[in-house]
């Protein structure tokens, strides 16, 4: 009787593990169907990192861990681009894109935390367009550096990543509000 329990528990554990963290590979498989600048690896392995993915119980949980990456991922940015501004020999148009870049990604994550707030609030609308504006800035800040010859970006891989994760966010909201 005992080790029948014992197992039981075992048993209901692992399915409960199991059906978690399917909402990730879920969500993230449909985000990705729906939208050909989401990569199904990134998605996992980005949100995959936090915690509250694994117990994540809906797509609506995700949204949360989505925007906060992207937060994260923000802030992050910003110590880059700190970092490259330091140098002393850039050039000046490159170091005038930097600025640019460091106040747009400063915007971007307040952008953020007022989506996630509206999200919360079940303010789908707002959400979706501040989130949708701190997207916009991984495409502005990697466009200005190509408005001049000679100038590359240091920062594509970044702005790509910022880019997706923010596309995430919009996605699982968007599967939140079709339900
Ligand atoms: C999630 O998807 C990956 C890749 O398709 C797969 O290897 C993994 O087993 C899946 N995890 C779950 C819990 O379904
Ligand atoms: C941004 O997030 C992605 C996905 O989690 C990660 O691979 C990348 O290193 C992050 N970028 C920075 C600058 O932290
Ligand atoms: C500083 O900027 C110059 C000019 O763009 C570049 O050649 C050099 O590699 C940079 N130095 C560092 C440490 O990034």
């Amino acid at each position: 009787m005992k080790n029948y329990l014992i197992s039981c528990i075992v048993f209901f554990h692992l399915l409960i593990v199991s059906v978690r963290s399917d909402v990730l590979n879920d969500s993230c498989s449909q985000a990705a169907k729906g939208d050909p600048n989401i990569n199904f690896d990134f998605c996992v392995s980005s949100l995959q990192v936090d915690p509250k993915a694994k117990s994540a119980t809906s797509v609506a949980d995700l949204v949360d861990v989505a925007i906060d990456t992207a937060m994260s991922n923000a802030t992050s940015i910003g110590s880059i681009i700190s970092k490259l501004l330091s140098n002393k020999s850039l050039e000046q148009y490159a170091r005038t894109c930097l600025e640019d870049c460091s106040e747009l990604y400063s915007d971007a994550g307040s952008n953020l935390k007022s989506g996630e707030q509206a999200f919360e609030g079940k303010d789908y609308g707002t959400a979706n367009s501040e989130i949708s504006a701190a997207m916009d800035a991984a495409d502005t800040c990697e466009e200005q550096f190509k408005e001049k010859e000679g100038v590359v970006s240091p920062l594509t891989k970044e702005n790509g990543d910022f880019f997706q994760l923010t596309a995430i966010s919009l996605a699982f909201i968007n599967m939140v509000q079709k339900r």
